[in-house]
Formats: C-alpha cells, structure tokens, sequence
C-alpha cells in the first residue's frame, strides 16, 4: 500500500516550532521565572581586584539592613563537602583546581564571587550589598595574554602536544609562502537570558533546583559530587532556556552558591546574575593569538602549513580547545605542523563558546589561504577546491560524507561570485566600497549517548521523554519531526518532554550533538516501541492481524497496516484496547558504534559574503550573506534554517564588534553590559541565505544527520574579514574590524 504523507505542515521536516506560541506569549517559564512560596532573593558580591586574598571582610552593616535574611563568605559558608574530598562540583574541562565557592580567602579574578547577601526582596539584597565592606591583601596580578607570551606553556593534556605531519615549518622553504598573525579578543557568550538559579532543599538531604543549563544531567551531577548526595535526591529543572552558545556547558560556582545558600537559611532561594556579572562568572572564548605560516607551488598547491596558537586560561583551571585542529584536516598538504599554548592569567576560566576552537582557528587559516590567494593571483574559491581533502590527512580514513565541493559550488552560484572583480578595492557600490568574501570551515560531527522513554497512551498520543535541556535550537520541535516520520503519527499527537534530570538521562545540549544523539535515540525507541505493538497485534486472539509477519506490517498515519491488503489494519489506540492496556512503555539506550574507527565524520560550511565599507567613515555594513551547509539530512528545514541564521549574526558579531576590554591595570572587564560591549542587532543583520545540501550521512547514525551549530559559525569572520580586504585593500588581522583599523 501506498504510504500517505502527513499533509504540509503536518511533515516532520517543516513543522512550526512546537514551543512556539508558549515562547511569543511569555507562557514558556525560564529559570529565574519559577515563584516559589517563601522565595528569598540572592545578589553576589564580587572582589574588586584581581588577585590576593581577604584580610577582613566586614558584613555586620549589611547584615542589619532591612529584609536582610543572611550574609554568607568563606568564615562562615558551611563547608562543601564534595569540595574537601576533591570532589569537583564545577568539573574543569581538562585538569586544575576548581575555583571553590565561599570556601577560602583566596582571590584569582577581579568580579570573583566572594559573599552571597540574601533578603527577602531582590532590591533590599542588592541595596545590601553596597555596605558589606572588604579589605584586601593585593598582590600582584596579569591578565594581558599579549604582554605574557614569553610564560605560555603547553597544556598538560597529550592531544595539545605540538603535532608534526612531514616536515615542521616547511613553508619558510616553499616557492610561493605568506606568514601573518592573527588576534581574537576576549568574546563573551552575552545570551539574552541572564544566568539563573533558584534552588531549596527539603530536609537535609534533598535538593530541587531550576537551572538555567545547557545539561541538566551534568549540574544533577556537579550539585550530587559537591553536597555529597545520592541522585534521586538532585532534581535540576530547564524548562527553557534564553540561549546558551556555550555558558550554559558547566555548573559554575554560582549554581553552588545558590543551592548551599538555601541550605544555610532553609529557604528557597534564586540568584539571578547581573549582566556585568556574565562577563566574568559563566566564561567567555579565550583571547587568542595566532600565526599561520602556509606554502604553495606557483600553481596553487599547497605544500606546507604551520598553525602556531597561544591562548588564556585561569590560574586555577586549565581550559583549553581545539584552535589549531582545524588546520590538520581542512585541506590535503603533506607538511603539517601545529603548535598550542596557553598563559595562565589572573582571570576567570574561559570555556567554549559558538562554534570553540575551530571559529578561533578558522579565522587564521581561512583569512590566511585569502592572503595566499592573492600571493597566487588565484581565486580565493579556486584555490580552496585544489586543495581539497578527499580523505581525511590525519588519520588518512575516508570522510563519512563529505559536500564541502556541493558546498562551494552552490554557494558561489547564489552570492555571484563570477561577477567579483578579482582586484582589491575595484568595485563600487555608490560611494561605497563593495567587497566579495568567502571562508570554509569543518567541525566534528559526534554523536553521544541518549536513553528515551517512549510511551503510548491509551488516547493513541505518543510521549517521548529524555532529560535534555534545549539551549534554542528547537530539539522539542525537531524530535517531533523525527517521531512523527519514525512512528506515524501526526506531530500533534506527539509531546516530547525534556529538561528535567529525573527523566531518562540524556546528553548536555553542547559541540553540536543534540540533533545526531538524541535523535538516534527517538528514532531507536520509535522503532522498539513499533516493535513491541507489532508482536502485540498478531499474537492476539481476534485481532485482524494475528499471526502475520512483523515484517508484512507497516506503521502509518495512526495504523498498523498489511502491505498487502490495506484494510487489515489496526489502529494504535485499538493495540492498547486489545490487551487492555492503558499504556505502552519502551525504553531505550541509543549510542554510537565502531564507525568511528573506520571514517572521519565532519560537517562543514562555506560562507560567502558581500561587504560595504565607507571609504570617509570606515563603517563596514555587511550586505549580504550566503552559508551552505553540509550537516548530513536535515531534520526540519525551518530550525536549521535559524541554527545556520543565527551562526552568522554571530559570526557578524565576531567579525565586526564583540570585544570585551580589559583595563589591565586592574585586570576588570570594562566593558561589561550591552551598551558598551556591542552585539549584533536587526540593522546589523543582512539578507542571508541558508542553504543546505540536505543529504544524509549513511555513517554516522541512522537518521543521517551531522551536527550543524557550530558550523554555521566557523570561517564567517574570516569570510567578512576577506570580503573587507577585497573591498579595500586593507588586511585586518584583529578582531573586530571596527572603522579605526580601516582608517588607519
Ligand atoms: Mo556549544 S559552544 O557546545 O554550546
């Protein structure tokens, strides 16, 4: 029989987001939004300067202002317990000494949380905060990476040792080389919605806490190790989440003030972060510094590549990502070396941020093969597609699936790239300078673990439940377009519940995995549940389809079907009804398999670009913007669409304005809020195209789709940054190309 398709709409690959109308209506609750009976209001109070410890802080003032319920800092904070058995509640990335809330003197970052004061009212906290008075023992502090290169060292884990494919440094000795330097400044994720915790305990053992996290399985486990407590007794709840871009992938230390702070006065207790306070308590992407040094034969081949890289971390933590990773596998070049650093300075930890490592690394390389380009007097485009990598150089395995040439192709079609004059500063828009622009980049398509719980009521309505928490890129929406075309059913008779750590444990919402593991998940469990109704309906006495073959079935639109003849058919609710069930459970565990060792799984992206730059004001007005992406199959085409969207206003943010400055003298974010530290708005955004080539990966996972967040953002700013050069002749190696480095 012929399968009917759901009517449009009603397909799993375009549905409206699902949460839609409970976002635009204000209805969806985010973590600072949960009043809870009781509710007391924390505000942290930070040290003033970079490093050194307390000699005295004085609270009784504070202590004494109206409303005031508690002041908390580390001479009279319970002790944590996970925190003296090394338990390590803000679990670092790679190694180091956590930054142990309220539990000692020491000072490592200017903004460092060293006191909670906690009211009945959130104005009378904040008003509190202002007279608890700290003295300081001030020592000596460096948060400059650029003035302490001399002190980077490499990172203690072995992935970060210097790697040598052929000959080191080869380019010195190449026909045709280019060798330039690039800086990222400190970029902070500055999601709308502020950090926020609100946490009580019942009785001395269990704790409820609403977190605003990208993973509430991993913050269950980070309150778990640091209070010493058994799981059942964490709960951690993410309804929604107001964008994430990476703050939201640990617990940081304001989580655990917040929860030990309801313990010490028995009280539910929320802490919201203040912005200033999100530029120095949830991370940021490091401040990098970079070299690129690559080397080619006259005809555009390349010959050598060196990627040297030196980036920040804390005194306490060692962070690092993957900035130089991406020169290994972006192109086919037999002399490969690379090499990372990082400096330990006085400030917070950095973690990952939109599109880690590889956006940082792609802006060097990508910005580099243009510098080459013109060394060559070849097309930016042209000499991408002669250095294509066939097979992956590193571990010489073949690609998964790979579209990066789909990509390029399709892209310079709709931007027009035929139509670029290949000479800088030829073109003209007006009285504008009109420049043409691309950038590649690739990034790791992983797929984790994922346990869901499928579960069929008695109403023929399907629950699928899994402890996620959806940072915005809509996986409520995109599991039900999974569900809908696995199981057969129409998207609204589908609710997929997630955010809440009781439910079966799923993976932290983070390196673009969500789609790839999750999905796997619903898919595997759509089918185990088909499965078990299959064996139901022909083993029951009666039942139209009784002793027929599983394999003769097909599940659609509501029905088990006989291929063969159509009007033997059952319909779900009628499975339940003929076993007299009220419901059907399914369980399952979904996770990756040994393809890994047999293929390289990459997404990848190309970024084209059309830049205006005013010759008289230096403003650079991005005119429009072309992204391809080759994420495998896309699930729903309407929120990958926003993913790929969205990776290029950040993207427009990294090329053009993020900055956060640091006034060194006293090691302080001075920019710290939305005035002063600009992201992209509306009148930022241009017309952009996202494009897909929407062919799945037979590899990776058997719904064939490959990670697509951070892709959207690796290469853009250099797309934007070469897209500058060939409007103007002007090379800027710093981020963000701001009018002053254009005026110069
Ligand atoms: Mo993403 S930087 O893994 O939230």
């Amino acid at each position: 029989m012929a399968i009917e398709k759901f009517p449009e709409g009603q397909q799993g690959g375009a549905l409206d987001r699902v949460d839609g109308r409970q976002k635009v209506t204000g209805a969806a609750k985010y973590s600072a939004d949960h009043i809870i009976p009781g509710l007391t209001y924390g505000v942290l109070v930070e040290s003033t300067i970079a490093k050194g410890y307390i000699k005295n802080i004085d609270t009784k003032k504070a202590e004494r202002a109206p409303g005031v319920l508690a002041v908390i800092y580390h001479g009279n904070a319970p002790k944590i317990p996970g925190y003296q058995t090394g338990g390590n509640p803000a679990k670092p990335p790679t190694g180091g000494e956590p930054f142990r809330v309220f539990q000692n003197a020491q000072i490592y970052f200017a903004g460092q949380p060293i006191a909670i004061v906690i009211a009945d009212t959130y104005e009378r906290a904040i008003y509190a905060v202002t007279l608890v008075k700290t003295e300081y023992n001030k020592d000596e502090h460096r948060t400059n990476v650029e003035a302490n290169k001399d002190k980077a060292a490499l990172p203690k884990g072995p992935r970060y040792a210097d790697y040598v494919r052929g000959e080191a440094d080869a380019y010195q000795n190449a026909a045709i080389k280019i060798e330039a330097e690039y800086t990222i400044p400190v970029e902070v994720h500055n999601p709308m919605e502020l950090h926020a915790t609100t946490a009580f305990w019942d009785g001395e053992d269990k704790v409820t806490v609403y977190d605003k996290t990208q993973g509430v399985k991993s913050t269950q486990r980070s309150i778990m190790d640091a209070f010493k407590l058994k799981e059942q007794n964490v709960q951690v709840h993410t309804d929604f989440v107001g964008g994430g871009f990476g703050s939201g992938l640990r617990t940081w230390p304001h989580v655990i003030a917040a929860v030990l702070a309801a313990k010490k006065i028995n009280k539910p207790v929320k802490l919201v972060l203040t912005r200033p306070q999100m530029f120095t308590m949830v991370g940021y992407r490091p401040y990098s510094w970079q070299k690129i040094g690559l080397g080619a034969t006259a005809d555009g081949k390349l010959t050598a590549l060196t990627h040297e890289a030196i980036s920040e971390t804390s005194t306490y933590e060692e962070f690092t990502d993957r900035t130089v990773d991406i020169s290994k596998v972006m192109y086919a070049c037999p002399n490969v070396n690379t090499r990372y650093k990082i400096i330990a300075l006085d400030k917070s930890t950095p973690t990952w941020m939109r599109g880690p490592g590889e956006a940082t690394g792609a802006f060097a390389l990508e910005c580099a093969m243009d510098e080459l380009s013109y060394a060559l007097q070849l097309d930016p485009l042209e000499l991408r597609i002669r250095n294509h990598a066939d097979v992956d150089p590193v571990r010489n395995l073949p690609w998964s699936s790979k579209y990066l040439k789909e990509c390029y192709q399709k892209g310079a079609e709709a931007i027009g790239w035929s139509k670029r004059n290949p000479k800088p500063n030829s073109m003209r828009e007006g009285e504008w300078q009109l420049g043409y622009g691309m950038g590649a980049g690739n990034f790791n398509a992983n797929r984790g673990r994922a346990t869901v719980k499928a579960i069929l009521l008695a109403d023929g309505s399907l629950v699928l439940q899994s402890a996620v928490s959806d940072s915005g890129p809509g996986t409520a929406t995109t599991m039900t377009g999974i569900a809908t075309e696995t199981f057969g059913l129409p998207p609204n008779k589908i609710t997929v519940e997630l955010g809440d750590s009781s439910l079966p444990p799923g993976p932290t919402q983070g390196g673009s995995t969500t789609t790839s593991t999750l999905g796997s998940a619903v898919h595997d469990v759509c089918v185990a549940l088909q499965q078990k109704m299959a064996e139901l309906v022909t083993t029951k006495e009666g039942s139209v389809l009784k002793d027929v073959k599983p394999e003769d079935l097909v599940f659609a639109k509501g029905f088990i079907v006989l291929k063969t003849d159509a009007s033997k058919r059952v319909a779900y609710p009628d499975v339940l009804k003929q076993w007299n069930l009220s419901k059907l459970e399914v369980t399952k565990d979904s996770q990756a398999g040994d393809e890994r060792n047999k293929y390289s799984i990459y997404s990848f992206a190309v970024h084209f670009v059309q830049v205006l730059v005013h010759p008289v004001t230096g403003v650079v007005r991005i005119k429009k913007v072309v992204t391809v992406a080759d994420a495998g199959k896309i699930i729903n085409r309407k929120t990958a669409g926003s993913q790929l969207m969205g990776g290029v206003v950040s993207g427009t943010g990294m090329a053009l304005m993020e900055d956060a400055v640091f006034d060194h003298r006293f090691g302080h974010c001075i920019n710290n809020n939305l005035a002063d530290y600009h992201v992209p708005v509306s009148a930022d955004v241009p017309h952009i195209e996202a494009l897909f080539i929407d062919k799945p990966d037979p590899v990776i996972n058997p719904i064939g789709s490959k990670g697509l967040g951070e892709i959207a953002n690796v290469g853009f700013a250099a797309a934007v940054a070469n897209a500058v050069y060939h409007a103007t002749g002007k090379r800027i190696r710093a981020l963000p190309i701001t009018p002053d480095k254009l005026l110069v």
